[in-house]
């Protein structure tokens, strides 16, 4: 496994461990680390919910295009993405040119309980988070399903075990 023969991206939903699992892989693998949702950040000067409220959905989601067609020139690494990089099928496509995607699943109960104890989510700051939440695993469990080369399920909360099982993937 070098760097440069290929890039490991990891998606999923909200809570599934993708920036955990992202930091144990690159030390593990000595492979860099690309957190889309970093760069964002580092890009506006300010917190992915302010970037929601001052400059709007959208704006974000553009952000994670443009940022995905910079990575894919000479990619060598792990790549760690929002939850909503599979709206949008050029993100798909884009990921899918730098390497294998693996799919960070859990049961959505478990993804819950994770995300819950954290409330700074933009995409839950409504007055019934947890109907939303729903509604969004929903609709968005079959575009991960349909980007993935591989699935990986982390109910079991071990980083360390998620990890185990990508290395033995790639
Ligand atoms: C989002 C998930 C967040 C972040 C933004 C939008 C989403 O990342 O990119 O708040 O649409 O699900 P995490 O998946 O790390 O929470």
């Amino acid at each position: 496994m070098n760097p440069g023969d290929n890039a490991i991206a990891l998606i999923g939903f909200m809570g599934a461990g993708k920036s955990a699992v992202g930091r144990e892989l690159s030390r593990r693998i000595g492979w860099p680390r690309h957190d889309t949702d970093e760069m964002i950040r580092e890009q506006f000067g300010i917190s992915i919910p302010d970037i929601f409220t001052r400059h709007g959905e959208p704006a974000f989601r553009e952000a994670e295009t443009a940022l995905l067609k910079t990575l894919r020139r000479g990619i060598a690494g792990i790549v760690v993405t929002g939850g909503g990089i599979i709206l949008r099928t050029e993100n798909v496509q884009l990921l899918r040119g730098m390497g294998r995607i693996v799919w960070l699943d859990a049961e959505e109960g478990v993804l819950w309980q994770r995300v819950s104890k954290h409330s700074t989510r933009p995409l839950l700051q409504t007055p019934d988070p947890r109907a939303r939440f729903a509604e969004l695993f929903r609709d968005r469990v079959p575009l991960y399903q349909s980007a993935a080369d591989y699935r990986i399920n982390t109910n079991s909360n071990s980083i360390v075990k998620v990890t185990d099982e990508i290395i033995a993937l790639i």
